[in-house]
Parts: structure tokens; sequence; C-alpha cells
């Protein structure tokens, strides 16, 4: 919810009380220097100990309800049957209208299912933004994945409501190019986590239905983000304001021929799942999900988080729950628009994002921008954010950098956790950052896995640039901080 002050500013307003805390400190800045040296300069490799705020994403690390923990408490366990699956197939049918549901550990698993049965080589995926795990599995499957967006999503600095839609016109171009039957599916990221989790509108998810069943092309829908597009559709996308997330939710979803999700976001628990109204599709998933997954009704996952999802599901149709991240997301990046950061706007589904190709526009892009405000971002705060650049791009067949089309650190707010005063200070220490940011260098990989190097690469500071940043925040603040 949102609340305009009696001075007019309008600030975002929780909807529920804090009952349960978890501590978390402050260390210095020297240790934070050590700590960020240890970790190879990848936030990734960087312990909870070591950190102020945990930014580094959304994914799992939401706040529960008091109703999701209570249900965890009467899950079912037995292996086969589990009453815990019928209810989260109930969630299903009520909230998205599908037959079907396939329980998986989470969301890459689902991907992995879809790459094993759909996807084969030589094929081209479609779709409107890759997201990392996504490009891996399909591109293992022996693929092409190729995003068909509009000019508007690489703009940093937008008023569109609708960064995430797909280019119809593309679209049909690619199909003539590739050939309908060799493109399994066009698959739209709702929202689009890697260019700062921008929506889709449904007119243009209408209009993608539209041209994929004139060409019998399946469409695969990733909702790990759902309630916050279907937030957005009520907030920006004409005619929608008096629908219900519900309402939005079950007209999206009337256009998906496959529909999958990491329930680590919108529903707030850890898992995922395949859901679809074609048994055929069902079917042949089935016959996988106990090789990598487990049996029908658990896919992996814990029964108690099944239970939780089964709750998640019907409470982010409230709409209150489905805004809490984008009303703190739009309240952070406007502090940060109002500071002179150069954030990403308008603001998005998942996380505030900065454009580190205009913060450290000194850095050379081989330096990986992106990657170098993360460090320097968490030697300044004690924040702890996440590297959407080239970094998270792994190399060519020839071995070059492929230079990422953004280059963003993404705070990640995850829902119901942080509080106004902590968006306040994480503002602050980046504005401080700014004015100093011709501190900040460039990194250099010293170890770097083939796969995925994101997660596990190490590498280090040039020329050293983490220590003069590290002396010049304590001549300005202190030991202390
Ligand atoms: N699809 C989207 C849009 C995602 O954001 C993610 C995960 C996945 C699929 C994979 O799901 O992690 O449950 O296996 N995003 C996380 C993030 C990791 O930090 O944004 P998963």
């Amino acid at each position: 919810m949102k609340v305009k002050l009696s001075s007019g500013y309008e600030i975002p307003i929780e909807n529920h009380k804090v009952r349960i805390v978890q501590r978390t400190d402050l260390v210095p800045v020297t240790r934070r220097l050590e700590a960020i040296a240890e970790a190879g300069y990848n936030t990734f490799l960087l312990r909870t100990k070591d950190l102020f705020l945990d930014m580094l994403t959304d994914s799992g690390t939401n706040a529960m309800s008091d109703n999701q923990l209570a249900a965890m408490m009467v899950s079912d366990d037995a292996y086969a049957g589990c009453a815990s699956f019928y209810k989260l197939a109930d969630a299903v049918k009520d909230v998205l209208r599908f037959d079907h549901t396939m329980p998986v550990h989470q969301g890459r698993a689902a991907e992995h299912l879809l790459a094993k049965v759909f996807v084969k080589p030589g094929d081209t995926v479609l779709m409107n933004y890759h997201f990392t795990t996504t490009k891996a599995h399909f591109e293992l499957a022996g693929a092409k994945v190729l995003e068909i967006y509009t000019d508007e999503m690489m703009k940093t600095e937008s008023t569109h409501p609708f960064k995430g839609n797909l280019d119809l016109q593309r679209f049909k171009d690619c199909i003539k190019k590739f050939g309908a039957d060799k493109i399994p599916f066009v698959r739209m990221e709702a929202t689009t986590n890697l260019v700062g989790g921008q929506p889709f509108s449904l007119k243009n998810l209408k209009e993608v239905k539209e041209i994929a069943s004139a060409n019998g092309i399946m469409l695969v829908f990733d909702g790990s983000l759902l309630s916050e597009n279907a937030y957005f559709i009520k907030m920006r996308e004409p005619g929608y304001s008096g629908k219900t997330i519900q309402e939005i939710i079950w007209e999206l979803m009337q256009y998906v021929d496959l529909f999958y999700l990491s329930a680590r976001k919108s529903t707030s628990v850890r898992g995922g799942m395949i859901c679809t109204n074609r048994k055929e599709y069902y079917d042949r998933l089935l016959d996988w999900l106990p090789v990598y997954e487990g049996f029908s009704t658990y896919g992996g996952m814990s029964t108690k988080e099944i239970e939780a999802m089964a709750v998640g599901l019907r409470e982010m149709t409230d709409v209150n729950v489905a805004g809490a991240g984008p009303e703190f997301i739009e309240y952070f990046v406007k502090r940060m628009v109002e500071s002179g950061l150069p954030a990403v706007t308008p603001p998005g589904g998942l996380a505030a994002h900065l454009d580190a190709k205009r913060f450290v526009s000194h850095v050379p892009v081989s330096g990986y921008q992106a990657g170098a405000l993360a460090a320097a971002i968490y030697i300044a705060s004690g924040v702890r954010c996440m590297e959407r650049g080239t970094i998270s791009n792994d190399r060519a067949p020839d071995g070059s950098d492929v230079y990422a089309d953004l280059e963003l650190a993404r705070l990640a707010l995850p829902r119901r956790v942080y509080t106004m005063s902590h968006i306040e200070y994480v503002v602050d220490r980046l504005t401080w950052l700014y004015k100093n940011r011709q501190l900040i260098g460039g990194l250099r990989f010293v170890q770097e896995p083939k796969v995925l190097r994101f997660f596990f690469g190490r590498l280090e500071a040039l020329d050293k640039w983490d220590i003069k940043l590290a002396d010049a925040f304590k001549a300005d603040f202190g030991p202390n901080y």
C-alpha cells in the first residue's frame, strides 16, 4: 500500500507487522576490504557474517507469512500421494486455472525438463529476454537462444511502462527465417530479470499468442515474478486499474500453453513447478520427472515448502502482497534518482538497478563495470548486490568475452524483509560512492569456470583500487562504519 503524507510526498507502507527478526551486524570497512578480497571480488562468495544488508537476490529470501509457516506444520511427508500436493494442485486450479501441476525442486529444474523434452539440437528458442539458467539449459540441449525485445528495453533511462514486451515484427521475421518447426516455443519471462525486472503488457502477451497460435508454436510463460507483472499491468496498462490481481492473472493465463516458475520469488518459498492444461505435455514431462526430481507429488521439494507454496500462491493475488516488492523498489529508485544516481527507470519487479556503464563510465567494459561496482558497493556499505552484466555471460567458443547489453548492479529487495531506513542507508552510501566513483577501477579474472562463471569465478582488483576506496571511506566516516 502507498500513502500520501501531509507534505504530499508519497511513501510505501507495510501491510504487516514484524513478529520474528534476524540479527544483522555492520562489520567495519577494514573487515569488508578483507572479506571482498577473500571472496575474489565476487559478491556470491561473501559469507553472510560479513554482510549488513543482503540484496543479492529475492530468491528464497522473502519473509513468509504466519499462515505459510502454520501450513508447514501440517505437511504430509508421504512419498507418494501426499495431501500437501493436492492442496497445491487445488491452489493452482483456483489461482492459475491449470489442471496439471508438477512440482520440481526449483525454477531451473523446470527449465531442465523443458529442455529435455521440447528442445532439439538446431532449434532456436525465442524469448523476450533470457535468464542465465534458462539460456544454459537450452544451449546445453543444442539450441540457440534468441531474444526479440523492443528497442525500448535497452534504454536504462525510460518512462516506457512495458520494457519487457516482445517485438512482434521480429517474432514474425524469426518464424520466416528459421521456420516454425525449428522453434519449439516462445518464452515470455515475467518480469525480465536481467534487464531490470521490466514487465510486459497483457496486450503484448495476447498478440504474441496470436502469432504463436497461427504458426503452431507453443507459448511458455516463466511466472517466477507473476504477481509483480500483474501488479504492473494493474498500475500501468490502460483499462486494468479496476481489475483485481487475480482477474489479471486469469486473463494472462488463458494465453499460456505451458507455465513454470521458480517458487522462490512471488510465492515466497523455495521450490518450483510446471503447470499446463495440455495433458500430452504433462505426460511427456512426467516420463523424466522421477529421473531428475522425484515422484509426481513432491518433485524434489520438501512437503513443508509445498504446503507453504499453496498458501503463497493464493496470498500473492492480494494487491498488497503483489505490490510489496514493487512499491518499495519504486521508492528506492525514486530516492536514487533524487540523489543523482544513475538508476534504471522505470522501476521494475525484483530490485533497484544501477546502470554501471553510467556509474563507472571511466572503467573500460573489459574491466567488468558491473562487477567492479558491485564489489565497490560492498566496500562502501556492507550491502551485497549482484553483478548483472558481462560476468553473467559465459565466454564465446573462441574464448572472447561476450559483452552484455547492459551492465547493471542489481540491489534486490526480498519481499517484506527490509525497511525504509535500510533503503535510506543504502541510498546515502551509494551517493557517497558516486561522488568518489573515480576511485573505482576494473577487475580481472584469476579463476574462471566455463559454465555460469558468475557463481564461482574469482577476480582481482586492478591497481589495488579497493584499498584506495576503503581509505577514502575511512577518512570520511571513521574506522567504525
Ligand atoms: N526464471 C527467472 C525469471 C528467474 O529469475 C530465476 C531465478 C529462474 C528462472 C531460475 O529459478 O533459481 O529457482 O532455479 N532467479 C534467481 C535470481 C536466481 O537471483 O534472480 P531457480
